[in-house]
């Protein structure tokens, strides 16, 4: 099953706001229905997003809309990921858009297969490895980088077991990466995002594998939260691991320099339908956090295993 494909011009996404209880596709006629489902995290992680900012590039295209005006609607519909302005700027400058957004589809199933294999090297038989947010299938076209690395491993035979942090306030561990191992039939459980240090200190944790939005110099930035993990796993000496394609790596500039995304306060202060705080809380939203580059063991890419820079 793909997190979206294109018919008729038109592109369908899997609406993630709905999973795990429904497998809904949200259809996008226009280019602006793409921004509309980037901006509400019908579609979310960094290579999905890029991806369907292609597709939205083909759209515009096909609309006869002036395409420097679209390009930067759909480059600022979220600001974090780099892969969003990679993909409308290979976009920008292809002859065909609609080929250039198939052929970065199919790279993408090919880029994360190739970090799950080279990813798996560094996962042992036994081990339990511990995943925030999600990077997974879903996060993506297919198969995912961080869970790519877990379902490589897996494949390869190695017994291994998982556990994804919940991942407040959107709860992507919980409901995204949590039904994807099932779906594999990969052991998992469920951790509230505050148990993982002690996961750690407990000896519980063999390693870490998590995603990224950027790379870039000092650092990844990557789904709030990740910073804490990174700090427990450098003080219980448990190896961090970042699963990353080419195209979220931002060499140029420092990660220090990157706009972390804040999100609506509501999506703090309920959950689904529930108030959880008074009325009129007034709450931080940061959607990311900066991991700097002395907290990670190595970023697996496509092309090998690299150390942080
Ligand atoms: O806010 P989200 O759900 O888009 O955040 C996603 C993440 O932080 C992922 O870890 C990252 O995009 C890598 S996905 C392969």
């Amino acid at each position: 099953m793909k997190t979206m494909y294109w018919k008729d011009n038109k592109l369908f996404l899997i609406d993630q706001t709905r999973l795990p209880d429904e497998v809904i596709y949200y259809e996008c006629k226009t280019y602006k229905d793409v921004i509309d489902a980037i901006k509400t995290m019908k579609v979310r992680g960094a290579p999905a997003i890029g991806i369907a900012a292609a597709f939205a590039m083909a759209m515009a295209e096909i609309a006869g809309e002036d395409m420097e005006k679209s390009a930067n609607e759909i480059k600022n519909a979220r600001p974090t990921a780099v892969n969003l302005s990679w993909a409308v700027e290979r976009v920008l400058n292809s002859k065909s858009p609609i080929e250039e957004a198939l052929r970065m589809y199919d790279e993408d199933v090919r880029t994360n297969m190739a970090i799950g294999k080279n990813g798996a090297a560094v996962i042992d038989d036994g081990d339990t490895v511990l995943t925030h947010c999600n990077a997974g299938a879903l996060a993506c076209v297919d198969y995912g980088t961080a869970l790519g690395v877990l379902r490589a491993a897996h494949d390869e035979g190695k017994n291994i077991k998982v556990i994804c942090d919940e991942t407040r306030p959107l709860c992507q561990g919980a409901r995204l990466s949590v039904f994807e191992m099932q779906q594999e039939e990969i052991p998992v459980k469920l951790a509230v995002d505050s148990a993982a240090g002690h996961l750690m200190q407990k000896g519980m944790v063999n390693k870490v594998v998590v995603g990224a939005d950027r790379v870039a110099k000092g650092g990844v930035a990557n789904k709030i939260g990740s910073l804490m993990v990174a700090l427990a796993a450098k003080r219980f000496n448990v190896p961090f691991y970042v699963a990353a394609p080419e195209s979220t790596f931002d060499i140029e500039n420092s990660i220090y320099d990157v706009e972390i995304e804040e999100r609506d306060a509501d999506e703090v202060i309920y959950i689904g339908n529930t108030r959880i705080a008074p009325e009129g809380t007034e709450v931080e939203n940061p959607a990311f956090d900066i991991i700097p580059s002395d907290l990670i063991t190595g970023i697996i890419t496509e092309k090998g295993i690299i150390k942080p820079f």
